[in-house]
């Protein structure tokens, strides 16, 4: 027996909306829609909802469950599931008016502009790869009642999937409506890259990456875009190779310093052993050095070699995040070289991580990568940490959870500490809005992102959220400091680890 919860609104009678809850008797495989349809045949509830096809392919029965868009016909029921309306205006229970999203589509004029036949015939299938990519849409409309901007920014954001429309006829070769001022004005540089949409799409359309950014690239290469903020991540890049601003002692510096004071720390004289080296990412060298060096400790009391070899460059994620993806080629060669007969990098921040897993290898570079989180769960030594005495809370960074499909390994390692108490946040996967230039290009944007992130670790009454992202982590503090939570701290899971490692 589950509970199933559903949000009830019929505008002739009801003043508000309201939750009732059911109980049915489930099945393996049982979807929502068959949950639904159950509970009008067992209560008499009259609960209206939309379905047609029952097969995910005609768009119509689209919900949101506990908070995020899918398909009713497609997602299975699970107990205590929250069913409700997509942000549109309801006409009853789960059905709502769509008009306005028709209404949009035509005030765009988003349908081929072509009047020139040959173009059409003279087609071959590279030239429409790029438009394939985005246009298998089925209208659900769960994207817009996913995306964490949209829901606060509707004004600034159309959403991924006008967005995706846009970027549908704009890689259209045949179509002679220049799309690109259309895309700016639908607030293409306030994505924040969090992959959300792509994730609950029933027909896998990546709208971050298969559109969004590629419409940034192509403004990029027509100087309409990006902002002014993104493009100091280039200049620094272009003058360090780093896309941050350069500290007095950036972090690989200063560590080659030590070691070679004191006898070098990594030793690569042992053939047959796993060379492993650190890619720090540019936060960690040039602005977050105590994750660095929390990392060195953590190494050091488990008895863990890694080495952090010199002449990195930036990963290229702010750069292709923004669309300036012309030096990125020659950030993949240069780290290629640098890190050639390595047998693992491990990254320390989610979104080099995933540049370096899923960027990468478009640009001819394929290293064997993990994420700390993955590396260090199994070589822990338990028995030299101390208690902590605390309770923590983990974000899931948006390109560690979606970018690398990592979600156990840190929730893994944070259970193995002592004394620590683990509390999830309500959405622990929900973007803190810091990624895809937002923080820096729209500052406001990542700030309210991030105070529903600190509400929700207000929720859970945690002295610490961790992660592993140091952008989420700046991000998140902004937000907890700006609710009145100054005195919950955010970490990277390698700090806590320092912590309880500690002598
Ligand atoms: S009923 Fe057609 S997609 Fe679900």
């Amino acid at each position: 027996m589950i509970t199933v919860n559903v949000k009830r609104f019929n505008k002739e009678t009801d003043e508000e909306p309201h939750i009732e809850s059911y109980e049915i008797e489930e099945y393996p495989g049982m979807k929502v829609l068959d949950a639904l349809e159950e509970i009008n045949r067992k209560y008499n509830a009259d609960i209206s909802f939309r379905s047609s096809c029952k097969a995910g392919q005609c768009g119509s029965c689209g919900v949101k469950i506990n908070g995020n868009g899918a398909l009713a016909c497609r997602e299975e029921i699970k107990n205590n599931r929250l069913i409700e309306p997509l942000d549109f205006p309801v006409i009853k229970d789960l059905v709502v008016d769509r008009s306005s999203a028709d209404a949009k589509i035509k005030e765009l004029q988003l349908s081929l502009d072509c009047d020139n036949k040959a173009s059409h015939e003279n087609l071959k299938p590279e030239d429409i790869k790029d438009t394939k990519k985005v246009r298998s849409c089925i209208e659900c409309y769960t994207c817009l009642s996913t995306c964490p901007v949209v829901k606060h920014f509707k004004e600034d954001f159309l959403g991924p999937y006008y967005l995706r429309y846009i970027s549908k006829f704009d890689f259209d070769p045949r179509d002679e409506y220049d799309r690109l001022i259309e895309a700016l004005d639908s607030g293409m540089y306030t994505c924040t890259s969090c992959g959300k949409c792509g994730s609950i799409c029933p027909k896998n359309i990546n709208s971050f990456g298969d559109a969004i950014e590629k419409l940034r690239a192509m403004a990029y290469a027509r100087d309409l875009g990006p902002l002014d903020a993104h493009k100091l991540f280039k200049n620094n890049v272009v003058s360090s190779g780093r896309s941050v601003s350069k500290p007095k002692e950036p972090f690989i510096e200063s560590v080659h310093k030590k070691w070679e004071e004191e006898g070098k720390y990594y030793t690569d004289e042992n053939e047959d052993k796993e060379k492993v080296a650190l890619f720090t990412g540019c936060m960690v060298d040039y602005r977050a050095q105590e994750v660095g060096y929390a990392l060195l400790d953590v190494l050091k009391a488990n008895n863990i070699e890694i080495d952090i070899p010199e002449g990195q460059v930036c990963c290229g994620s702010p750069l292709l995040r923004t669309g300036q993806v012309d030096v990125v080629q020659e950030l993949v060669d240069r780290n290629k070289e640098v890190f050639k007969d390595y047998d693992k990098v491990i990254t320390i921040c989610a979104g080099c991580g995933a540049t370096l897993k899923n960027d990468h290898p478009k640009y001819g570079s394929k290293l064997n990568v993990e994420d700390i989180s993955e590396f260090l769960v199994d070589k822990l030594d338990t028995s030299k940490m101390k208690e902590l005495n605390t309770k923590v809370t983990w974000h899931d960074p948006c390109h560690l959870a979606r970018g690398q499909n990592i979600k156990d390994q840190p929730r893994e390692i944070i259970e193995m500490i002592p004394g620590v108490e683990f509390e999830e946040l309500e959405l622990p996967c929900q973007c803190c809005g810091a990624g895809g230039g937002v923080k820096s290009g729209k500052p406001e944007i990542a700030l309210e992102l991030a105070k529903d992130k600190a509400e929700m670790v207000r929720v859970t009454g945690a002295d610490y959220v961790t992660t592993i992202c140091p952008f989420c982590q700046i991000n998140i503090q902004d937000g907890l400091n700006e609710i009145g939570l100054e005195n919950v701290k955010t970490l990277n899971l390698i700090q806590l680890l320092k912590m309880a490692y500690d002598e």
